[in-house]
Protein backbone atom coordinates (compact mmCIF):
# COMPACT_ATOMS: atom_id res chain seq x y z
CA UNK A 1 0.00 0.00 0.00
CA UNK A 2 1.23 3.48 -0.56
CA UNK A 3 2.05 6.13 2.44
CA UNK A 4 1.50 9.32 2.83
CA UNK A 5 3.82 11.77 0.95
CA UNK A 6 3.47 15.81 1.50
CA UNK A 7 2.36 18.18 -1.02
CA UNK A 8 6.39 19.01 -2.25
CA UNK A 9 6.57 15.62 -2.66
CA UNK A 10 3.86 15.06 -4.55
CA UNK A 11 4.75 18.11 -6.90
CA UNK A 12 7.89 16.14 -7.41
CA UNK A 13 6.03 13.28 -8.68
CA UNK A 14 4.95 14.74 -11.43
CA UNK A 15 8.41 16.81 -12.58
CA UNK A 16 9.09 15.36 -16.04
CA UNK A 17 5.20 15.57 -16.66
CA UNK A 18 2.94 18.34 -16.85
CA UNK A 19 2.86 20.12 -13.47
CA UNK A 20 -0.84 21.15 -12.36
CA UNK A 21 -2.09 22.40 -8.89
CA UNK A 22 -2.36 20.07 -6.10
CA UNK A 23 -5.87 20.55 -4.81
CA UNK A 24 -8.22 20.49 -2.15
CA UNK A 25 -8.22 21.15 1.54
CA UNK A 26 -5.64 19.39 4.11
CA UNK A 27 -7.53 19.92 7.36
CA UNK A 28 -10.35 17.44 5.82
CA UNK A 29 -8.03 14.84 5.26
CA UNK A 30 -5.86 14.00 8.07
CA UNK A 31 -7.18 10.91 8.96
CA UNK A 32 -4.98 9.21 5.82
CA UNK A 33 -5.37 7.81 2.91
CA UNK A 34 -7.55 4.41 4.74
CA UNK A 35 -10.25 6.93 5.54
CA UNK A 36 -10.32 9.18 2.60
CA UNK A 37 -9.82 6.43 0.00
CA UNK A 38 -12.38 3.69 2.05
CA UNK A 39 -13.04 1.89 -1.23
CA UNK A 40 -9.69 1.33 -2.74
CA UNK A 41 -8.83 2.30 -6.85
CA UNK A 42 -10.04 0.20 -9.47
CA UNK A 43 -9.14 -0.29 -13.03
CA UNK A 44 -11.22 -1.71 -15.92
CA UNK A 45 -12.78 -1.78 -19.22
CA UNK A 46 -9.56 -1.56 -21.07
CA UNK A 47 -8.56 -0.62 -24.78
CA UNK A 48 -5.51 -0.73 -26.67
CA UNK A 49 -4.84 2.80 -25.97
CA UNK A 50 -6.98 3.39 -23.32
CA UNK A 51 -8.29 2.33 -19.81
CA UNK A 52 -10.46 3.58 -16.84
CA UNK A 53 -9.08 4.27 -13.78
CA UNK A 54 -11.85 4.92 -10.52
CA UNK A 55 -11.58 5.47 -6.90
CA UNK A 56 -13.96 7.14 -4.29
CA UNK A 57 -13.56 10.13 -1.84
CA UNK A 58 -15.36 9.10 1.31
CA UNK A 59 -16.44 11.57 3.88
CA UNK A 60 -17.63 14.55 1.98
CA UNK A 61 -20.60 16.93 1.90
CA UNK A 62 -18.49 19.84 -1.14
CA UNK A 63 -17.74 18.62 -4.26
CA UNK A 64 -13.65 18.12 -4.62
CA UNK A 65 -11.07 18.23 -7.26
CA UNK A 66 -8.85 15.33 -7.00
CA UNK A 67 -5.71 14.80 -8.92
CA UNK A 68 -4.85 11.23 -10.52
CA UNK A 69 -1.68 10.17 -11.68
CA UNK A 70 -0.83 7.69 -14.19
CA UNK A 71 2.87 6.18 -14.68
CA UNK A 72 4.71 2.99 -16.22
CA UNK A 73 6.34 2.37 -12.95
CA UNK A 74 5.53 1.86 -9.19
CA UNK A 75 7.28 4.55 -7.63
CA UNK A 76 6.02 6.59 -10.39
CA UNK A 77 9.11 8.58 -11.84
CA UNK A 78 7.90 8.25 -15.35
CA UNK A 79 4.39 9.83 -15.07
CA UNK A 80 2.85 9.29 -18.96
CA UNK A 81 -0.59 10.92 -18.14
CA UNK A 82 -2.23 13.15 -15.41
CA UNK A 83 -4.47 15.34 -14.46
CA UNK A 84 -7.74 16.75 -12.10
CA UNK A 85 -10.88 15.53 -12.01
CA UNK A 86 -13.97 17.24 -10.31
CA UNK A 87 -16.44 15.06 -8.09
CA UNK A 88 -19.23 15.72 -5.96
CA UNK A 89 -22.69 14.23 -4.11
CA UNK A 90 -24.47 14.18 -7.97
CA UNK A 91 -22.17 11.44 -8.35
CA UNK A 92 -21.65 10.14 -4.76
CA UNK A 93 -17.76 11.36 -4.82
CA UNK A 94 -16.69 8.69 -7.09
CA UNK A 95 -14.05 9.24 -10.02
CA UNK A 96 -13.60 7.68 -12.78
CA UNK A 97 -11.23 8.55 -15.61
CA UNK A 98 -10.26 7.25 -19.10
CA UNK A 99 -6.53 7.84 -19.46
CA UNK A 100 -6.05 7.85 -22.84
CA UNK A 101 -3.02 7.72 -24.95
CA UNK A 102 -1.40 5.05 -23.58
CA UNK A 103 0.69 2.35 -25.41
CA UNK A 104 -0.97 -1.43 -25.97
CA UNK A 105 0.10 -4.17 -23.90
CA UNK A 106 1.74 -2.09 -21.38
CA UNK A 107 1.09 -2.12 -17.64
CA UNK A 108 0.52 0.98 -15.83
CA UNK A 109 0.42 1.87 -12.32
CA UNK A 110 -2.07 5.24 -10.97
CA UNK A 111 -2.87 6.78 -7.89
CA UNK A 112 -5.33 9.90 -6.67
CA UNK A 113 -4.71 12.85 -3.91
CA UNK A 114 -6.53 14.78 -2.17
CA UNK A 115 -4.24 17.43 -0.74
CA UNK A 116 -1.54 15.34 0.89
CA UNK A 117 -3.32 12.36 1.47
CA UNK A 118 -2.66 9.88 -1.94
CA UNK A 119 -4.38 6.93 -2.54
CA UNK A 120 -3.10 3.33 -2.67
CA UNK A 121 -1.75 2.76 -5.86
CA UNK A 122 -3.59 0.59 -8.77
CA UNK A 123 -1.86 -1.39 -11.56
CA UNK A 124 -3.18 -1.81 -14.87
CA UNK A 125 -2.69 -2.94 -18.27
CA UNK A 126 -3.96 -1.76 -21.67
CA UNK A 127 -5.10 -4.62 -24.32
CA UNK A 128 -2.25 -5.73 -26.83
CA UNK A 129 -1.86 -5.36 -30.31
CA UNK A 130 -0.54 -7.46 -33.36
CA UNK A 131 0.79 -11.12 -32.06
CA UNK A 132 0.70 -12.20 -28.64
CA UNK A 133 1.51 -16.24 -27.15
CA UNK A 134 -1.03 -15.68 -24.08
CA UNK A 135 -3.90 -14.79 -22.01
CA UNK A 136 -4.70 -15.40 -18.59
CA UNK A 137 -8.24 -14.59 -17.41
CA UNK A 138 -9.65 -14.74 -13.81
CA UNK A 139 -13.57 -15.42 -14.11
CA UNK A 140 -15.44 -14.50 -11.48
CA UNK A 141 -19.35 -14.26 -10.34
CA UNK A 142 -22.15 -14.07 -7.57
CA UNK A 143 -19.96 -12.10 -4.80
CA UNK A 144 -22.64 -12.26 -1.91
CA UNK A 145 -21.52 -10.31 0.78
CA UNK A 146 -23.38 -11.47 4.09
CA UNK A 147 -22.37 -15.21 2.72
CA UNK A 148 -18.92 -14.25 3.49
CA UNK A 149 -15.53 -12.94 2.69
CA UNK A 150 -14.01 -12.17 -0.88
CA UNK A 151 -11.13 -14.93 -0.83
CA UNK A 152 -11.54 -16.02 -4.24
CA UNK A 153 -11.13 -12.03 -4.95
CA UNK A 154 -7.83 -12.50 -2.63
CA UNK A 155 -6.66 -15.72 -4.40
CA UNK A 156 -7.06 -14.20 -7.84
CA UNK A 157 -4.94 -10.92 -6.92
CA UNK A 158 -2.21 -12.78 -5.39
CA UNK A 159 -1.77 -14.18 -8.83
CA UNK A 160 0.52 -12.41 -10.79
CA UNK A 161 -0.34 -13.55 -14.15
CA UNK A 162 -3.39 -12.76 -14.28
CA UNK A 163 -3.97 -10.39 -17.34
CA UNK A 164 -7.57 -9.43 -16.68
CA UNK A 165 -10.21 -10.73 -13.97
CA UNK A 166 -13.62 -10.84 -15.85
CA UNK A 167 -16.72 -10.89 -13.34
CA UNK A 168 -19.74 -12.33 -15.28
CA UNK A 169 -22.04 -10.86 -12.84
CA UNK A 170 -23.83 -10.64 -9.26
CA UNK A 171 -21.33 -8.29 -8.09
CA UNK A 172 -23.64 -7.18 -5.10
CA UNK A 173 -27.22 -8.65 -4.54
CA UNK A 174 -30.01 -6.58 -3.15
CA UNK A 175 -31.37 -8.10 -0.17
CA UNK A 176 -32.20 -6.84 3.07
CA UNK A 177 -30.13 -8.56 6.30
CA UNK A 178 -33.64 -11.11 6.04
CA UNK A 179 -32.50 -12.18 2.19
CA UNK A 180 -30.69 -15.15 1.64
CA UNK A 181 -27.74 -15.02 3.22
CA UNK A 182 -28.53 -12.80 6.06
CA UNK A 183 -28.59 -15.65 8.57
CA UNK A 184 -24.86 -16.11 7.92
CA UNK A 185 -24.31 -12.61 7.73
CA UNK A 186 -25.63 -12.01 11.19
CA UNK A 187 -23.04 -14.90 12.35
CA UNK A 188 -20.21 -13.82 10.74
CA UNK A 189 -20.74 -9.97 11.15
CA UNK A 190 -21.44 -9.38 7.75
CA UNK A 191 -24.65 -7.90 7.76
CA UNK A 192 -26.20 -6.35 4.33
CA UNK A 193 -26.04 -2.12 4.81
CA UNK A 194 -28.88 -1.01 4.45
CA UNK A 195 -30.12 -3.33 6.28
CA UNK A 196 -33.53 -3.25 3.74
CA UNK A 197 -34.14 -4.30 0.47
CA UNK A 198 -32.18 -1.93 -1.91
CA UNK A 199 -34.88 0.40 -3.85
CA UNK A 200 -33.31 3.91 -4.43
CA UNK A 201 -30.29 5.51 -5.47
CA UNK A 202 -29.19 6.45 -2.16
CA UNK A 203 -29.34 2.89 -1.30
CA UNK A 204 -27.61 1.18 -4.20
CA UNK A 205 -24.92 3.34 -3.38
CA UNK A 206 -24.30 2.64 -0.34
CA UNK A 207 -24.82 -1.05 -1.08
CA UNK A 208 -21.96 -0.91 -3.87
CA UNK A 209 -19.78 1.16 -1.09
CA UNK A 210 -20.27 -1.29 1.48
CA UNK A 211 -18.85 -4.30 -1.21
CA UNK A 212 -15.83 -2.35 -1.94
CA UNK A 213 -15.10 -2.34 1.90
CA UNK A 214 -14.07 -6.18 1.67
CA UNK A 215 -10.63 -6.90 2.17
CA UNK A 216 -10.43 -9.22 -1.18
CA UNK A 217 -12.24 -6.88 -3.47
CA UNK A 218 -9.41 -3.92 -2.18
CA UNK A 219 -6.93 -6.54 -3.30
CA UNK A 220 -8.47 -7.34 -6.80
CA UNK A 221 -9.49 -4.46 -7.62
CA UNK A 222 -5.83 -2.66 -7.16
CA UNK A 223 -3.89 -5.38 -8.75
CA UNK A 224 -5.84 -6.84 -12.04
CA UNK A 225 -7.89 -4.34 -14.62
CA UNK A 226 -11.63 -5.73 -15.11
CA UNK A 227 -14.04 -6.68 -17.03
CA UNK A 228 -17.59 -6.45 -15.47
CA UNK A 229 -20.92 -7.22 -16.75
CA UNK A 230 -24.17 -7.27 -14.84
CA UNK A 231 -26.43 -10.35 -13.97
CA UNK A 232 -29.96 -9.97 -12.24
CA UNK A 233 -28.50 -9.12 -8.93
CA UNK A 234 -27.21 -5.84 -9.67
CA UNK A 235 -30.58 -4.62 -9.62
CA UNK A 236 -33.29 -7.30 -8.46
CA UNK A 237 -33.03 -11.24 -8.82
CA UNK A 238 -34.52 -12.44 -12.25
CA UNK A 239 -35.58 -8.98 -13.91
CA UNK A 240 -36.85 -8.90 -17.87
CA UNK A 241 -37.58 -5.83 -19.93
CA UNK A 242 -40.83 -4.74 -17.60
CA UNK A 243 -40.23 -6.09 -14.29
CA UNK A 244 -38.48 -8.74 -11.91
CA UNK A 245 -39.35 -11.27 -9.64
CA UNK A 246 -37.91 -9.60 -6.52
CA UNK A 247 -39.95 -6.36 -7.42
CA UNK A 248 -43.55 -6.22 -6.14
CA UNK A 249 -45.74 -3.26 -6.70
CA UNK A 250 -45.72 -1.96 -3.32
CA UNK A 251 -41.64 -1.17 -4.00
CA UNK A 252 -42.36 1.88 -6.52
CA UNK A 253 -41.74 1.98 -10.44
CA UNK A 254 -39.63 -0.96 -11.82
CA UNK A 255 -38.35 1.33 -14.65
CA UNK A 256 -37.35 4.13 -11.44
CA UNK A 257 -35.54 1.30 -9.59
CA UNK A 258 -33.73 -0.24 -12.64
CA UNK A 259 -32.55 3.20 -13.38
CA UNK A 260 -31.48 4.25 -10.57
CA UNK A 261 -29.61 0.88 -9.65
CA UNK A 262 -27.50 1.51 -13.18
CA UNK A 263 -26.81 4.98 -12.69
CA UNK A 264 -25.05 3.57 -9.28
CA UNK A 265 -23.56 0.92 -10.92
CA UNK A 266 -21.71 3.08 -13.71
CA UNK A 267 -20.76 5.69 -10.52
CA UNK A 268 -19.23 2.57 -8.54
CA UNK A 269 -17.60 0.51 -11.29
CA UNK A 270 -14.64 0.93 -13.90
CA UNK A 271 -16.46 1.33 -17.05
CA UNK A 272 -17.14 3.54 -19.84
CA UNK A 273 -20.08 5.80 -19.44
CA UNK A 274 -22.64 5.67 -22.44
CA UNK A 275 -22.85 8.97 -24.55
CA UNK A 276 -26.42 9.38 -23.34
CA UNK A 277 -27.39 8.44 -19.55
CA UNK A 278 -30.75 6.90 -21.52
CA UNK A 279 -28.59 4.62 -22.83
CA UNK A 280 -27.15 3.32 -20.19
CA UNK A 281 -28.48 -0.31 -19.96
CA UNK A 282 -27.11 -1.35 -23.74
CA UNK A 283 -23.85 -2.79 -22.30
CA UNK A 284 -21.87 -4.74 -24.35
CA UNK A 285 -18.52 -4.75 -25.19
CA UNK A 286 -15.69 -6.57 -27.67
CA UNK A 287 -12.33 -6.74 -26.23
CA UNK A 288 -9.55 -7.44 -28.71
CA UNK A 289 -6.30 -9.51 -27.51
CA UNK A 290 -4.59 -9.48 -30.44
CA UNK A 291 -4.23 -11.87 -32.96
CA UNK A 292 -5.23 -14.71 -29.84
CA UNK A 293 -8.41 -13.82 -28.72
CA UNK A 294 -12.31 -11.61 -28.80
CA UNK A 295 -14.07 -11.54 -25.70
CA UNK A 296 -17.63 -10.15 -26.45
CA UNK A 297 -20.10 -9.51 -23.39
CA UNK A 298 -23.61 -9.73 -23.47
CA UNK A 299 -26.48 -7.57 -21.84
CA UNK A 300 -29.13 -10.07 -21.17
CA UNK A 301 -31.13 -8.61 -18.20
CA UNK A 302 -32.52 -5.33 -19.42
CA UNK A 303 -32.83 -4.83 -23.01
CA UNK A 304 -34.45 -7.82 -24.94
CA UNK A 305 -35.12 -10.75 -22.35
CA UNK A 306 -39.10 -11.75 -22.31
CA UNK A 307 -41.15 -12.66 -18.61
CA UNK A 308 -39.51 -15.37 -17.26
CA UNK A 309 -42.31 -18.51 -17.28
CA UNK A 310 -43.07 -19.56 -13.48
CA UNK A 311 -43.34 -23.07 -12.67
CA UNK A 312 -45.50 -22.10 -9.78
CA UNK A 313 -47.87 -20.69 -12.11
CA UNK A 314 -47.45 -23.52 -14.49
CA UNK A 315 -47.54 -26.47 -12.90
CA UNK A 316 -49.77 -27.32 -11.04
CA UNK A 317 -51.92 -27.71 -14.30
CA UNK A 318 -49.07 -30.29 -16.10
CA UNK A 319 -50.20 -33.94 -14.70
CA UNK A 320 -49.32 -35.89 -17.68
CA UNK A 321 -45.72 -36.18 -19.99
CA UNK A 322 -47.93 -35.13 -23.01
CA UNK A 323 -49.46 -31.76 -21.39
CA UNK A 324 -45.52 -31.34 -20.89
CA UNK A 325 -44.36 -31.70 -24.04
CA UNK A 326 -46.83 -29.50 -25.19
CA UNK A 327 -46.01 -26.97 -22.27
CA UNK A 328 -41.85 -26.90 -23.69
CA UNK A 329 -42.62 -27.07 -27.03
CA UNK A 330 -45.51 -24.30 -27.12
CA UNK A 331 -44.90 -22.26 -24.56
CA UNK A 332 -41.48 -22.56 -22.97
CA UNK A 333 -40.04 -22.68 -26.94
CA UNK A 334 -42.55 -20.02 -28.17
CA UNK A 335 -40.50 -18.25 -31.08
CA UNK A 336 -41.37 -14.64 -29.86
CA UNK A 337 -39.49 -14.96 -26.27
CA UNK A 338 -36.04 -12.97 -26.60
CA UNK A 339 -32.66 -12.93 -24.43
CA UNK A 340 -31.26 -10.83 -26.57
CA UNK A 341 -32.36 -7.16 -27.85
CA UNK A 342 -32.04 -6.85 -31.94
CA UNK A 343 -29.04 -4.19 -31.08
CA UNK A 344 -27.29 -6.48 -29.02
CA UNK A 345 -28.12 -9.14 -31.65
CA UNK A 346 -26.52 -6.64 -34.32
CA UNK A 347 -23.57 -6.28 -32.56
CA UNK A 348 -22.59 -9.54 -31.60
CA UNK A 349 -22.88 -10.28 -35.53
CA UNK A 350 -20.80 -7.83 -36.23
CA UNK A 351 -18.47 -8.40 -33.72
CA UNK A 352 -18.09 -11.89 -34.32
CA UNK A 353 -17.49 -11.42 -38.14
CA UNK A 354 -14.65 -8.51 -37.10
CA UNK A 355 -13.41 -11.29 -34.77
CA UNK A 356 -13.01 -13.86 -37.87
CA UNK A 357 -11.92 -11.71 -40.65
CA UNK A 358 -9.28 -10.24 -38.08
CA UNK A 359 -8.08 -13.87 -37.69
CA UNK A 360 -8.06 -14.15 -33.85
CA UNK A 361 -7.54 -17.38 -32.62
CA UNK A 362 -10.59 -17.92 -29.79
CA UNK A 363 -14.03 -16.28 -29.31
CA UNK A 364 -14.70 -16.27 -25.63
CA UNK A 365 -18.40 -14.62 -24.83
CA UNK A 366 -19.02 -13.18 -21.45
CA UNK A 367 -22.15 -14.50 -20.75
CA UNK A 368 -24.54 -14.55 -17.90
CA UNK A 369 -26.87 -17.52 -16.94
CA UNK A 370 -25.97 -21.01 -18.19
CA UNK A 371 -26.50 -21.72 -22.05
CA UNK A 372 -26.09 -25.80 -22.27
CA UNK A 373 -29.56 -27.10 -22.57
CA UNK A 374 -30.27 -28.62 -18.87
CA UNK A 375 -32.85 -30.50 -18.04
CA UNK A 376 -33.93 -31.18 -14.57
CA UNK A 377 -32.76 -35.49 -14.21
CA UNK A 378 -35.37 -37.62 -12.77
CA UNK A 379 -34.71 -37.72 -9.07
CA UNK A 380 -36.31 -41.31 -8.04
CA UNK A 381 -33.04 -43.12 -7.50
CA UNK A 382 -31.94 -44.97 -5.05
CA UNK A 383 -28.60 -43.34 -4.16
CA UNK A 384 -30.63 -39.98 -3.36
CA UNK A 385 -34.01 -41.75 -1.95
CA UNK A 386 -31.52 -43.20 0.68
CA UNK A 387 -30.24 -39.72 1.35
CA UNK A 388 -33.69 -38.44 1.68
CA UNK A 389 -34.64 -40.10 4.59
CA UNK A 390 -32.66 -38.79 6.45
CA UNK A 391 -33.91 -35.21 5.74
CA UNK A 392 -36.43 -33.16 7.43
CA UNK A 393 -39.98 -33.19 6.28
CA UNK A 394 -39.12 -29.45 5.41
CA UNK A 395 -36.21 -30.44 3.17
CA UNK A 396 -37.98 -33.26 1.95
CA UNK A 397 -40.79 -31.22 0.29
CA UNK A 398 -37.66 -28.52 -1.25
CA UNK A 399 -36.71 -31.59 -3.02
CA UNK A 400 -40.08 -32.87 -4.06
CA UNK A 401 -40.54 -29.80 -6.06
CA UNK A 402 -37.06 -30.42 -7.71
CA UNK A 403 -38.63 -34.25 -8.60
CA UNK A 404 -41.87 -32.73 -11.05
CA UNK A 405 -39.57 -31.21 -13.13
CA UNK A 406 -37.49 -34.50 -13.88
CA UNK A 407 -40.85 -36.07 -13.86
CA UNK A 408 -41.92 -34.70 -16.75
CA UNK A 409 -38.49 -33.84 -18.42
CA UNK A 410 -38.67 -30.03 -18.30
CA UNK A 411 -35.89 -27.66 -17.43
CA UNK A 412 -34.52 -27.17 -14.35
CA UNK A 413 -34.37 -23.37 -14.42
CA UNK A 414 -36.68 -21.15 -17.03
CA UNK A 415 -34.83 -18.04 -16.06
CA UNK A 416 -31.39 -19.34 -17.88
CA UNK A 417 -31.46 -19.89 -21.80
CA UNK A 418 -33.22 -23.33 -21.10
CA UNK A 419 -35.80 -21.31 -20.47
CA UNK A 420 -35.54 -19.21 -23.82
CA UNK A 421 -34.46 -21.92 -26.47
CA UNK A 422 -35.70 -19.75 -29.45
CA UNK A 423 -33.40 -17.23 -28.06
CA UNK A 424 -30.69 -19.77 -27.78
CA UNK A 425 -31.09 -20.99 -31.14
CA UNK A 426 -31.26 -17.76 -32.72
CA UNK A 427 -28.05 -16.80 -30.51
CA UNK A 428 -26.03 -19.97 -32.20
CA UNK A 429 -27.62 -18.82 -35.84
CA UNK A 430 -25.83 -15.03 -35.62
CA UNK A 431 -22.54 -17.04 -34.75
CA UNK A 432 -23.15 -19.53 -37.49
CA UNK A 433 -23.95 -16.70 -39.84
CA UNK A 434 -20.56 -15.08 -38.88
CA UNK A 435 -18.93 -18.64 -39.46
CA UNK A 436 -18.75 -18.99 -35.90
CA UNK A 437 -19.09 -22.03 -34.21
CA UNK A 438 -15.67 -22.14 -31.88
CA UNK A 439 -17.90 -20.14 -29.13
CA UNK A 440 -16.13 -20.51 -25.71
CA UNK A 441 -18.58 -19.08 -23.21
CA UNK A 442 -18.01 -18.12 -20.29
CA UNK A 443 -21.13 -18.13 -17.86
CA UNK A 444 -22.22 -17.43 -13.77
CA UNK A 445 -24.81 -16.60 -11.76
CA UNK A 446 -25.45 -20.70 -11.00
CA UNK A 447 -23.49 -21.20 -7.94
CA UNK A 448 -21.61 -23.88 -9.41
CA UNK A 449 -18.87 -25.24 -11.95
CA UNK A 450 -19.97 -26.62 -14.92
CA UNK A 451 -17.91 -28.19 -18.32
CA UNK A 452 -20.60 -27.95 -21.05
CA UNK A 453 -20.54 -28.91 -24.65
CA UNK A 454 -22.98 -26.72 -27.04
CA UNK A 455 -25.13 -27.69 -30.02
CA UNK A 456 -27.93 -26.29 -31.65
CA UNK A 457 -30.99 -27.75 -32.07
CA UNK A 458 -29.56 -29.94 -35.86
CA UNK A 459 -26.97 -31.35 -33.70
CA UNK A 460 -24.28 -28.85 -34.86
CA UNK A 461 -21.33 -28.86 -32.83
CA UNK A 462 -21.48 -24.64 -31.51
CA UNK A 463 -18.47 -24.68 -28.65
CA UNK A 464 -17.83 -25.53 -25.28
CA UNK A 465 -19.37 -23.73 -22.38
CA UNK A 466 -17.59 -23.30 -18.79
CA UNK A 467 -19.37 -22.22 -15.61
CA UNK A 468 -18.29 -20.34 -12.65
CA UNK A 469 -19.24 -21.09 -9.40
CA UNK A 470 -19.64 -18.22 -6.56
CA UNK A 471 -17.23 -16.16 -5.17
CA UNK A 472 -19.57 -16.77 -1.84
CA UNK A 473 -22.72 -17.21 -3.31
CA UNK A 474 -24.12 -20.95 -2.53
CA UNK A 475 -25.98 -23.20 -4.69
CA UNK A 476 -29.52 -23.69 -2.81
CA UNK A 477 -29.20 -27.35 -2.73
CA UNK A 478 -26.27 -27.28 -1.44
CA UNK A 479 -27.23 -24.99 1.19
CA UNK A 480 -30.25 -26.24 2.34
CA UNK A 481 -30.06 -29.93 1.53
CA UNK A 482 -26.28 -30.37 2.34
CA UNK A 483 -23.10 -31.87 0.09
CA UNK A 484 -23.95 -35.32 -0.48
CA UNK A 485 -27.28 -34.84 -2.20
CA UNK A 486 -25.76 -32.07 -4.27
CA UNK A 487 -23.17 -34.33 -5.07
CA UNK A 488 -25.64 -36.98 -6.07
CA UNK A 489 -28.07 -34.40 -8.21
CA UNK A 490 -24.69 -33.18 -9.92
CA UNK A 491 -24.17 -36.34 -11.15
CA UNK A 492 -28.03 -37.57 -12.15
CA UNK A 493 -27.74 -33.83 -13.75
CA UNK A 494 -25.15 -34.81 -15.66
CA UNK A 495 -26.05 -38.66 -16.78
CA UNK A 496 -29.22 -36.68 -17.53
CA UNK A 497 -27.98 -33.98 -20.24
CA UNK A 498 -25.84 -34.69 -23.37
CA UNK A 499 -24.65 -31.41 -23.18
CA UNK A 500 -23.36 -31.61 -19.49
CA UNK A 501 -20.25 -33.32 -19.50
CA UNK A 502 -19.54 -32.28 -15.33
CA UNK A 503 -20.56 -29.64 -13.15
CA UNK A 504 -20.25 -29.22 -8.91
CA UNK A 505 -22.32 -27.66 -6.71
CA UNK A 506 -20.38 -28.01 -3.55
CA UNK A 507 -17.92 -25.44 -3.93
CA UNK A 508 -16.99 -21.71 -4.04
CA UNK A 509 -13.96 -20.27 -5.66
CA UNK A 510 -13.63 -19.45 -9.69
CA UNK A 511 -11.78 -19.85 -12.82
CA UNK A 512 -8.46 -19.67 -14.54
CA UNK A 513 -8.39 -19.59 -18.03
CA UNK A 514 -5.20 -19.46 -19.67
CA UNK A 515 -5.43 -18.97 -23.58
CA UNK A 516 -2.75 -19.34 -26.01
CA UNK A 517 -2.65 -20.19 -30.21
CA UNK A 518 -2.39 -23.85 -29.00
CA UNK A 519 -5.52 -24.28 -26.61
CA UNK A 520 -6.98 -23.46 -23.64
CA UNK A 521 -6.31 -24.45 -20.23
CA UNK A 522 -9.11 -24.00 -17.33
CA UNK A 523 -8.59 -24.51 -13.79
CA UNK A 524 -11.45 -24.71 -11.20
CA UNK A 525 -9.98 -23.01 -8.59
CA UNK A 526 -11.76 -24.23 -5.08
CA UNK A 527 -11.54 -21.38 -1.71
CA UNK A 528 -11.71 -23.50 0.82
CA UNK A 529 -13.39 -21.46 3.33
CA UNK A 530 -15.13 -17.75 3.11
CA UNK A 531 -16.71 -17.66 6.67
CA UNK A 532 -13.06 -16.04 7.57
CA UNK A 533 -9.74 -14.58 6.17
CA UNK A 534 -8.18 -17.55 6.50
CA UNK A 535 -8.33 -19.65 3.56
CA UNK A 536 -6.28 -22.20 1.08
CA UNK A 537 -7.24 -22.80 -2.35
CA UNK A 538 -6.79 -26.28 -4.36
CA UNK A 539 -7.57 -27.11 -8.00
CA UNK A 540 -10.60 -29.08 -8.47
CA UNK A 541 -10.50 -29.81 -11.86
CA UNK A 542 -8.42 -29.21 -14.59
CA UNK A 543 -9.72 -29.20 -18.52
CA UNK A 544 -8.00 -28.52 -22.03
CA UNK A 545 -9.83 -26.98 -24.79
CA UNK A 546 -8.17 -27.39 -28.61
CA UNK A 547 -9.68 -25.62 -31.29
CA UNK A 548 -9.79 -28.63 -34.47
CA UNK A 549 -11.23 -27.18 -37.82
CA UNK A 550 -12.91 -24.55 -36.44
CA UNK A 551 -14.87 -26.54 -33.39
CA UNK A 552 -14.13 -26.83 -29.77
CA UNK A 553 -13.07 -30.05 -28.46
CA UNK A 554 -12.31 -31.09 -24.62
CA UNK A 555 -9.11 -33.12 -24.62
FE1 LIG B 1 -25.78 -15.20 -8.09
Amino acid sequence: MSKKITRRQAIKIVSGAVLLPLTGCSTQFEQGNKVVFAHGVASGDPDQSSVVIWTRISGLTKPIMVDWFVATDATFKHVVSNGIFNTDSSRDYTVKIIANDLEPGQTYFYKFAVADTISPTGQTQTLPVGHIEQLVLAVTTCSNYPFGYFNAYDAIAKDASVDLVVHLGDYIYEYGVEGFGGEIGQRIGRNHQPAHEILSLDDYRKRHAQYKTDKGSLAIHARHPLVVIWDDHETANNPWMGGAKNHQANEGSWEARRLASLQAYYEWLPVRDPIKASERANYWRHYKFGDLASLITLESRHTGRSKQISYSESLPDIQSVKQAQEFAGNVINAPDREMLSKEMQHFLKEELNESVSAGRRWRIIGNQSVMAKSIAPDLDDPILNNLKNELSLEKQQKLAERTHLGKYSLPSDLDTWSGYPAARERFYHIAKDANVQDLLVISGDSHSFWQNQLFDDNGQSMGVELGATGVTSPRSIMESLGGDIMLRFDELNTANNQEIIWSDGRHLGFIRLEVNHKGTHADYITVSNVESLTYNTQVLRSVDIINRDGLLQYE
